[in-house]
């Protein structure tokens, strides 16, 4: 049976701004996220000061767009999309989503799949033509997610991460978005000029 069926409430929104109740749940859901397995840079723990300073400055780049995973109305993870700066017009047809994470609480709900579906909609929209993304090798659960959603692993850095004294190999991905208008993708890619 669907989670809506079951009647989980699933949503994702592009956050424009956080009220003080869903910083709360916000910075919750990160460190519950760290403390399990990172997914984030971070390794330790951060606490609510240090990552609601991360959040309102996320909010203030504007090459960065800063999405909310909901299970029944309350924030439980999310995910960045980041656009290269303006100076780089060479790579400005690609971005990057990076930051992904559902808390251990509200998992296998299908909220990741959407918060990704959600992003790569957005990304389409903005013209965007190819979405990269980067996760550590031990990630297992996160490798089949983006594989399962059509990303191509183009490669593998050895040196990705350091980890409790570990070094980590971590996996590099890219995925062609249809913006909907236009040549494809495809042909625009292979295509001289
Ligand atoms: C990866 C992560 C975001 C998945 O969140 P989620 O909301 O539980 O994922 P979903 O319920 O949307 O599941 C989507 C897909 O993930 C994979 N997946 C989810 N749970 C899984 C599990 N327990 N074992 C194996 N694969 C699993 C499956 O491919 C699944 O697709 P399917 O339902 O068609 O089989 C979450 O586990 C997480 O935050 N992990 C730690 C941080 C991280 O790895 N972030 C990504 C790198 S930046």
């Amino acid at each position: 049976m669907s989670d809506a069926a079951q009647g989980h409430g699933l949503s994702i929104e592009h956050a424009l701004r956080i009220d003080d109740a869903d910083m709360a749940e916000l910075c919750e859901a990160t460190d519950a996220a760290i403390i399990e397995s990172g997914g984030f840079g971070w390794v330790e723990p951060q606490g609510r000061t240090a990552l609601e300073r991360h959040f309102r400055g996320v909010l203030l780049v504007p090459e960065r767009e800063l999405f909310l995973a909901r299970l029944d109305g309350i924030v439980v993870g999310s995910c960045q999309l980041v656009r290269p700066p303006r100076n780089n017009e060479a790579q400005a047809f690609g971005a990057q989503l990076t930051h992904a994470y559902i808390a251990p609480y509200a998992r296998g709900h299908g909220l990741a799949r959407l918060m990704v579906t959600r992003v790569e909609e957005r990304a389409a929209a903005m013209g965007i033509r190819v979405l990269n993304l980067d996760v550590r090798a031990t990630q297992a659960t996160a490798i089949s997610l983006f594989e399962g959603l059509g990303y191509t692993r183009w490669g593998t850095h050895p040196a990705y991460a350091r980890l409790g004294g570990q070094t980590v190999a971590g996996h590099y991905y890219f995925k062609l978005l249809e913006p909907g208008r236009g040549r494809s993708t495809d042909k625009l890619i292979n295509e001289a000029g």
